[in-house]
């Protein structure tokens, strides 16, 4: 990667213009899609995301083409000239696999493993909050993908984000990545019901990034492979901040929407600017140092 930035999973990571336009005019040092699933899905009615005073609320309800559906788009992928992460998702550790399986033929330059997701054959108990779980779902798919690197991104619903990152360790994650959106709800007063057609939603943007720093940070305490740390960034001093408590690269979805699709070279500039004033040569001299 040219600079430590990644487009988060969601946000304009559709289809192969717009990712192309993020790494070019955004100026990302990688790209992720859109998380990929087993079956064609439409995802939630409208409305479906909320701007609010501290973040973003959206209950798009993970809608795909499916797997099986995205083979002109993977033509275009596959003479991309910018690193791409796939991201994909299932509602059981087979659909993972099946999915890794399909998606992995194209190769991506890694695949991240959306563990946020419900499962279904536990009730809608989402995968990542639980360390056997999520664990079933890393080895099943590092099994389907060989030497493509495996990033598995957590959830903050895990009471104990760190045993979870650990047990993905153990089966075969090569990274991590924290955190998703946090799940809320607002109501409007006036028509005296929730915001979104869906009731709820998950949280982003500004109010999610000191939940997300103190995930990523006790990540760094529990694990050796590197975070992909997100949640709430969109200044270079955001982004500082991760890199302080153990990312070694950082995602960026709703900043997008704050500042506009270059939020990347923006957040490059200030990050560099700031390493300008405080002397340092190299991210890695402050990599996790606020454990120190
Ligand atoms: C509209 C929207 C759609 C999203 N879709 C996905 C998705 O498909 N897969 C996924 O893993 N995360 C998804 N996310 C979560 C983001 O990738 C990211 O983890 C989260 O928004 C926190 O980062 P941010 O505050 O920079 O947006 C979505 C977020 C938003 C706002």
């Amino acid at each position: 990667m040219r600079n430590p930035t990644v487009l988060a999973s969601g946000i304009l990571g559709t289809n192969f213009e717009l990712m192309k336009r993020v790494f070019e005019e955004g100026g990302a040092g990688a790209v992720t899609m859109k998380s990929i699933g087993p079956a064609e899905r439409m995802g939630h009615a409208n409305p479906s995301v909320m701007e609010w005073e501290h973040g973003l609320i959206n209950a798009v309800g993970l809608p795909t083409p499916g797997f099986r559906n995205m083979e002109e788009e993977w033509r275009e992928l596959e003479k991309r000239d910018f690193p791409l992460i796939a991201s994909i998702y299932g509602a059981s550790v087979e659909e993972f696999a099946l999915v890794a399986k399909s998606v992995a033929l194209h190769r991506p330059d890694a695949i991240e493993v959306n563990i946020s997701c419900p499962n279904t054959k536990k009730e809608g108990m989402v995968f990542g909050v639980n360390a056997e779980d999520s664990a079933a779902v890393v080895k099943a798919v590092k099994k389907e993908i060989g030497a493509i690197p495996l990033i598995a991104k957590l959830t903050q619903q895990a009471w104990n984000i760190g045993q979870i990152a650990i047990a993905c360790e153990k089966a075969g994650a090569d990274a991590i990545s924290a955190i998703n959106t946090v799940p809320s709800m607002l109501i409007d007063i006036d028509a005296r019901k929730p915001v979104l057609a869906n009731k709820f939603g998950g949280l982003s943007g500004p109010a999610v990034k000191p939940i997300a720093l103190k995930c990523v940070y006790q990540i760094f305490e529990a694990v050796k492979i590197p975070i992909l740390g997100m949640g709430g960034i969109s200044t270079g001093k955001d982004a500082i901040e991760f890199v302080m408590a153990g990312a070694t690269a950082v995602g960026i979805g709703s900043g997008v929407h704050y500042r506009g699709i270059d939020v990347f070279k923006k957040v490059c500039d200030e990050m560099e600017q700031w390493m300008r004033e405080n002397r340092l040569d190299n991210l890695e001299e402050i990599m996790g140092c606020a454990h120190e």
